[in-house]
């Protein structure tokens, strides 16, 4: 996007003009510099050719849309037509990789309940914030709830709020429905499904809806973890950022964490990916568990 405005849309169309290596089905190496450029640019996650097969296979799913037979055609509308304004978020929609499932990585779960809900209230928080910061379709936002609402319940304090932030419009949409498969329910356990899952209406349909009292209790927005400062507020006591590090280089991760930490009280906990490292990066934080790291 910005990195192309310096280019006459003369210099781009010749650029992409179809040659013997770009017709045919797949997109053109230029075609595809572009793309990974702008991806990257727009969202920090690395598209290196390893993946030109995967995204020229999500690419497709937006041709009928934009009304183009090819990809490279789609590349033109883009990066010659001014067609990327209007068609960033898609673009960046169909890029994302939104796995997920509820207790995933169940570990972090337990240090809450166990290790940083007691200590949070042991430092004097009456109001904890949670944030998850790459939330996908909500499970780990919603899993985030289940675990703070059995504690609350429990002790009976605190209260609590969690923030549920993804760039991808698409994950957000189906994350605020709150409606989810039966299937993918199936890692919380029976007595928390009783409490937190309604039952389908119409079961041959297979799908349940997470409780509206627990859905009051997320709030969900579009957060770009590349925006320079994040504008959520107060510092929270909890932040996730679990399994989105892995789609950034190195340089991006230590920004993203930087900031991250700057949004984190002193004493609050942050949680990474199982397979994510954050050794080497200069962070305010000290490891308390693995992929567990607290303020200092
Ligand atoms: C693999 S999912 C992880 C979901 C959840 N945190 C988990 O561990 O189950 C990664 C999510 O990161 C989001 N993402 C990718 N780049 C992002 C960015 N720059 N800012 C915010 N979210 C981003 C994607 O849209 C996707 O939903």
């Amino acid at each position: 996007m910005r990195a192309f405005a310096s280019k006459t849309s003369a210099a781009l169309a010749e650029e992409s003009r179809p040659s013997a290596s770009t017709l045919g089905d797949g997109l053109s190496p230029r075609n595809f510099e572009l793309l990974a450029r702008y991806i990257y640019d727009y969202s920090g996650i690395k598209m290196p050719i390893t993946k030109k097969t995967m995204l020229e296979g999500r690419l497709r799913r937006r041709l009928r849309f934009v009304g183009v037979d090819g990809l490279n055609q789609y590349c033109d509308f883009l990066f010659n037509g001014g067609g990327i304004e209007s068609e960033a978020i898609h673009l960046i929609d169909v890029v994302t990789t939104n796995k997920t499932d509820f207790f995933r990585e169940p570990a972090h779960f337990d240090h809450m309940t166990n290790k940083a809900l007691p200590d949070l209230v042991a430092q004097g928080h009456r109001r904890l914030r949670v944030w998850s910061s790459a939330c996908s379709i909500g499970a780990e936002p919603y899993t985030l709830a289940m675990v703070m609402e059995d504690y609350v319940q429990a002790k009976g304090g605190p209260d609590y709020s969690i923030l549920a932030t993804d760039l991808s419009t698409d994950v957000l949409r189906v994350a605020k429905r709150g409606i989810f498969s039966a299937a993918m329910i199936e890692p919380v356990d029976q007595e928390r499904r009783k409490r937190y899952v309604m039952e389908p209406r119409d079961p041959a349909r297979g799908e349940v809806r997470i409780h509206p009292k627990l859905r009051a209790k997320v709030g969900f927005a579009r957060l770009n973890l590349m925006d320079t400062s994040y504008g959520v507020g107060d510092a929270m006591q909890v932040i996730f950022c679990r399994n989105v590090l892995i789609y950034f280089d190195k340089k991006t991760q230590e920004k993203v964490l930087t900031r991250l930490c700057d949004k984190l009280v002193p004493g609050g906990y942050l949680y990474v990916g199982h397979s994510e490292t954050i050794t080497g990066f200069a962070l305010p934080v000290r490891q308390v568990a693995n992929t567990v790291f607290q303020r200092v």
